[in-house]
C-alpha cells in the first residue's frame, strides 16, 4: 500500500498553532509514531503553505498511490484548484480535519474538498489521519 498524507497551510506549526484547538504534538512526532504502527505501509508525507505546491503533489501522487490524506486545511475552504485537482485524478481522497469546522466558524462549514473525497473524518485530533490510513487497508 502506497499511502500518502499531504497537509496545507499553516499544519508545519502543529504543537505550536493554537494548542486549545489542535493539540501540543508536533506533526512529525506523530508521524514517526504513526510509521511505527504501521511498517507494511509505505508511508509519505507532504507539507506546504503554498496552493500550487499542493495541486503539483496531487497530480504527482494521483495516478500511482494507493491512498491520499488530505487535510488542506484554509484552502479547504477557498480553493477551486484544489478541489478540481481532486477530480482530476484517479487516487481516493480521504479529507481529515483535526478540529470539527462544523462546530466553528461558518466558513469552515464549506469544503471543496468533500464533494469528491472517498471520505471525511473531523473533529477527532490527530487520530483522524491514523483512521483514515485504516480505511485505506484491505
Ligand atoms: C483545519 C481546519 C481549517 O478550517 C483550518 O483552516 C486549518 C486546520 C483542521 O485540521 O482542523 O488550518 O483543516
Amino acid at each position: 500500500m502506497k499511502i500518502i498524507i499531504i497537509n496545507g497551510p499553516n499544519l508545519n506549526l502543529l504543537g505550536k498553532r493554537e494548542p486549545s484547538i489542535y493539540g501540543h504534538d508536533s506533526f512529525e512526532y506523530f508521524y514517526k509514531k504513526l510509521q511505527n504502527n504501521h511498517p507494511t505501509v509505505t508511508l509519505s508525507y507532504f507539507q506546504s503553505n503554498i496552493e500550487g505546491e499542493l495541486i503539483d503533489k496531487l497530480q504527482e501522487v494521483g495516478f500511482d498511490h494507493d491512498g491520499i490524506i488530505l487535510n488542506a486545511a484554509a484552502y479547504t475552504h477557498t480553493s477551486v484548484g484544489i478541489g478540481d485537482a481532486i477530480k482530476a485524478i484517479e487516487t481516493p481522497v480521504i479529507e481529515v480535519h483535526i478540529s470539527n469546522v462544523h462546530a466553528r466558524e461558518k466558513f469552515r462549514h464549506e469544503s471543496f474538498i468533500a464533494p469528491n473525497a472517498k471520505g471525511i473524518i473531523v473533529g477527532l485530533g490527530l487520530k483522524g489521519y491514523e483512521l483514515a490510513l485504516q480505511a485505506f487497508l484491505p
